[in-house]
């Protein structure tokens, strides 16, 4: 009896494990990352070809510049190759084109100058009016692409270094004459595909789409440290269909912040970001981890963040927005997020950012409306929740559903608070404002959206 019942078990088991092997490995994993087909490309040449030497200390551009013009000006059919070999490749920044794939090797890295004086300046976007940080154009990105199409950046996890260190002290010390440089910086371009590839302290943003459509990202990693100034991680601008998955993201700014023109200038080029899904990302930074915000002034809707582990964060969820944007928030969900020591959970917020100048208009009020958090848990959360509407603008239709953000013993813990808000609230601990429960009880707590 005692013996028949262990075999007993262990054929329970081997069945158990007969099945969950079975289910986990048929079960298909959900990736947007088919937006955008990866190339095989034919047509391979080596940045050693064109002179590239990978010393650390020769500076390369020459032979980036070369090996670019080539692919370019070839057009060789189903476009070009460029292996960057084991190996440290210091450069000035560069352009790239279209129908190329930039591969770097394990053990590559592409790294920017540290001098910084003959940096190249371009314009200001349309949609920012001036530079970010200061008035006027702005640098160059590290690795540039504008009006391209059909172009990868992928190996087996080589690296892109930016030395930021330079820039952030420059700004430290207010000596920066122009808005830092970004890492990457894609405009006006679609079919994009970055994947497999490290990137590591960014002078300012890493990785920057702006008015581009179809970009996937994903099994990235960026790292800057938790004190490198404005080192945000992924900011799709004004762009639409971009899928991020499986990466991690380690910064001293937002993680991923979806953004869309500031103020006046947003609002005149009017272009949104939209149809935005990040999925299965790690990270940790003393801002935020999936934003919104704060530059929103083309609007940003239908964006969905899910599986999303967080640690040691400044806020897990921030949807960010001010007076003088305009532009309208929409249709945002963010579902299943594990959050563990993290000063604020969820925040929704309309006095975020600063203003390009003093022309802003300050009638125009931000929309923010549709929003879906689900299934969130956290451990060390100091503070659940806060959602501020404005008076004139109160957020309206914002739901929570299954949210568990349990605080420190001490320092003591700080409740929700909310003001201009209506929505709902279901199985949210601590209970959230008494604005989302009261509602709650007036509906029948069905949890349906309407954009
Ligand atoms: C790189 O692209 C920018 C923006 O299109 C352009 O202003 C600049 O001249 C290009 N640089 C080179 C070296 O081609
Ligand atoms: C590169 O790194 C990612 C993320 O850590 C990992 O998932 C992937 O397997 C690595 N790829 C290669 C080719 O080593
Ligand atoms: C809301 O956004 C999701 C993507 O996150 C999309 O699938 C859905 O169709 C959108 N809903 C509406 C009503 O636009």
């Amino acid at each position: 009896m005692r013996i028949r019942s262990v075999w007993e078990i262990l054929a329970w088991l081997t069945a158990t494990i007969m099945v969950l092997k079975c289910c986990s490995a048929s079960r298909p994993v959900v990736t947007c990352s088919g937006i955008v087909p990866m190339v095989n490309r034919n047509d391979k040449i080596s940045i050693t070809d064109f002179g590239g030497v990978g010393d650390g200390r020769t500076m390369n551009t020459k032979a980036f510049n070369e090996a670019i013009y080539r692919i370019k000006h070839l057009r060789r059919r189903g476009g070009t190759l460029l292996y960057i070999p084991p190996g440290v490749y210091l450069t000035e920044s560069f352009n790239l084109t279209s129908r190329m794939t930039l591969y770097l090797a394990k053990g590559a890295t592409i790294k920017a100058t540290q001098n910084t004086a003959n940096w190249p300046l371009i314009a200001p976007l349309p949609s920012y009016g001036r530079g970010r940080e200061r008035p006027g154009g702005r640098y160059i990105s590290f690795i540039h692409g504008e009006g391209l199409h059909d172009v990868i950046i992928t190996g087996e996890n080589g690296t892109i270094d930016g030395q930021g260190g330079i820039w952030w002290n420059m700004w430290r010390q207010r000596t920066l004459q122009f808005t830092r440089p970004n890492l990457i910086e894609f405009k006006d371009s679609r079919s994009i595909i970055i994947s497999n590839v490290i990137f590591k302290n960014s002078p300012f943003w890493n990785i920057h789409p702006v008015y581009c459509s179809n970009v996937v990202i994903h099994h990235v990693t960026i790292l800057a440290p938790p004190n490198s100034p404005n080192t945000d991680g992924i900011d799709p601008d004004s762009s639409s269909h971009v899928c991020i998955e499986d990466s991690y993201i380690s910064t001293g700014d937002d993680l991923v912040a979806i953004k869309s023109g500031w103020d006046e200038y947003g609002i005149a080029y009017g272009r949104p970001s939209n149809d935005i899904t990040v999925r299965r990302l790690t990270g940790s930074s003393p801002f935020a981890g999936i934003a919104v915000g704060s530059e929103t002034s083309g609007g940003v809707y239908n964006v969905l963040a899910e599986h999303i582990r967080l640690r040691n964060m400044g806020v897990g969820i921030h949807l960010k927005t001010n007076i003088g944007r305009g532009g309208v928030i929409r249709n945002i969900t963010v579902s299943d997020v594990y959050m563990v020591n993290v000063r604020k959970g969820i925040k929704i917020s309309a006095d975020v950012g600063d203003h390009p100048d003093t022309n802003y208009n300050p009638n125009a009020l931000p929309v923010v409306k549709h929003v879906r958090i689900n299934n969130v848990r956290g451990k060390k959360v100091q503070q659940a929740g806060l959602i501020h509407g404005l008076k004139n603008s109160p957020f309206t239709d914002i739901w929570l559903s299954n949210i568990n953000l349990h605080g420190p013993i001490r320092p003591r813990y700080v409740p929700w608070t909310c003001s201009h808000v209506t929505g709902g609230a279901i199985r949210v601990n601590p209970s959230p404002c008494l604005e989302l429960i009261q509602r709650t009880r007036t509906r029948t707590g069905v949890c349906s959206i309407h954009a």
